[in-house]
């Protein structure tokens, strides 16, 4: 059978005359890859020895690429025509990945969960959906505090693997920059794992019980989802017949990486230039975001990212103010170019009413085009008596149907959704179809950072966004 030769989309030659002029924004001034180091860091770890970071630099600039300039660029088309309402995007993975988790299961599994979710999407929402894992490269983390004091002990706080151990012991709390290496290569083989199982047919629509998860069997879900997916075999199959062929491309899908681009030092050594383009792109990934703690105007990550080619994204947190998203806005996407730029609001189910109405308010009067995206997660995150980071899922399924209404009331569009999930059977988030309670925390909390969606309780967010869609298109 044919299978896809052109995994994430190559890109013509020559730009159909339907593509949208993604015009060049001109090279920012004063801009290069290091100029960030002229500017106040927040969230960088401080390396012991600097011979050896800039040695582990020079190693990392001649590593081949992860992505390449002209994936960027597809992506890119398909965010502007996200922008017009055309893709809805789906973001999701880990909120932070592991040396020690870059295994088969964990990533098939992770894969699967989102195909699942973007076929739930893409029926319920009748249109294509932009799939972009939170993996190949989610190794860095910013940190509430620098320091953790445990029993009179304090030491550094965990960075993420890319910068040092979570083991609370003076030795693994060291930033080791050998460790930008290993985030490279594990990234490597976690895109060359993805790329072959999608290479493969792995994504065949044809073939969605590939994408099953054992476990699942038993899913209060699991009769809603199949009978979807018979629906759509039903259809696809009478297609074919009709037209006496295959249907075309139901065998690929794209699959975009992204991570927060937080370890600038990495980020930097993996931002080239190559042939035929103009200008800077960052290698390391598709689609790098800003987190919220280094979202700060005059900051050394908002002054890398304005220079790279890529889509970017930024998160956008309940102490924004209008007046300071306008001016991220002419920074980071002067031109206003299509695709650029995506805002991922994370205001929390109790903050969102009140914090998100006036900013895209701002943005719409202005006439700047983003693409609004929700991440439901990191404004609903606690912690449980019995020493739980957690989230309700009550709470995230209230932001996201929120923001649906807050969209819909300022004449704006909820474009997207930004996830933490895991194609595990964890315990992390309390609630969902099985209504995870405080003790099954207990059972199965893996994350070393925050607290996941499962399988399931991923599944039924793709359905509630569904749901929650027709609901507000539906004539009053
Ligand atoms: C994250 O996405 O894991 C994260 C830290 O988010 P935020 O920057 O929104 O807090
Ligand atoms: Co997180």
């Amino acid at each position: 059978m044919h299978r896809n030769k052109r995994f994430f989309a190559a890109m013509p030659n020559k730009m159909p005359s339907t593509d949208r002029n993604l015009h060049p924004v001109n090279l920012p001034e004063g801009w290069s890859p290091s100029s960030w180091r002229e500017r106040p860091a927040m969230q960088l770890p401080t390396y012991p020895d600097a011979e050896e970071l800039a040695s582990v630099q020079r190693e990392l600039r001649a590593l081949p690429p992860l992505v390449t300039s002209w994936e960027i660029m597809a992506l890119k088309q398909h965010l502007a025509e996200a922008q017009e309402g055309k893709r809805f995007l789906l973001q999701g993975g880990d909120c932070a990945e592991s040396f020690g988790e870059c295994n088969s299961d964990v990533i098939s599994n992770r894969l699967k969960v989102l195909l699942q979710m973007s076929l739930v999407l893409v029926h319920g929402l009748r249109m294509p959906v932009v799939r972009v894992g939170r993996f190949a490269g989610q190794y860095a983390k910013p940190r509430s505090t620098d320091t953790e004091t445990i029993e009179g002990t304090t030491l550094p706080s965990y960075r993420g693997d890319i910068v040092n151990a979570p083991e609370f012991t003076a030795v693994a709390r060291v930033p080791d920059p050998r460790r930008m290496i290993k985030a490279h290569a594990r990234s490597a083989m976690t895109m060359n794992f993805v790329r072959a199982l999608i290479d493969g047919g792995f994504a065949d629509l044809h073939h969605p019980e590939y994408w099953d998860l054992g476990w699942v069997t038993h899913s209060p879900l699991a009769d809603e989802y199949h009978h979807m997916v018979a629906g759509i075999g039903d259809a696809v199959r009478f297609m074919e017949t009709l037209s006496g062929s295959e249907v075309h491309n139901l065998n690929r899908v794209d699959f975009y990486t992204s991570h927060e681009a937080l370890l600038l030092p990495y980020e930097e050594a993996q931002t080239r230039q190559v042939p035929r383009q103009w200008g800077w792109f960052n290698l390391s990934a598709h689609f790098p975001w800003i987190g919220m703690r280094t979202a700060a105007l005059d900051g050394a990550h908002v002054e890398y990212f304005r220079g790279i080619r890529n889509p970017i994204a930024v998160k956008v947190g309940p102490s924004v103010t209008p007046d300071q998203l306008l001016k991220l806005i002419d920074v980071l996407n002067p031109d206003d170019e299509p695709g650029r730029l995506t805002l991922i609001h994370r205001m929390g189910a109790t903050n969102i009413a009140a914090k998100l109405p006036t900013l895209l308010d701002a943005v719409r009067r202005d006439g700047r085009r983003v693409l609004w995206v929700c991440d439901p997660m990191h404004g609903n995150t606690e912690s449980t008596a019995n020493g739980y980071k957690t989230r309700r899922f009550d709470n995230i399924r209230s932001e996201l149907e929120q923001a649906f209404e807050l969209h819909a009331a300022a004449g704006t569009r909820l474009g997207g959704v930004h996830l933490e999930l895991t194609g595990e059977d964890v315990t992390e988030c309390l609630g969902g179809a099985r209504e995870l309670t405080e003790r099954d925390l207990e059972r199965a909390y893996r994350s070393n950072v925050d607290p996941r969606l499962n399988y399931e309780q991923a599944l039924e967010t793709a359905m509630l966004i569904v749901r929650k869609q027709a609901q507000i298109a539906a004539p009053a």
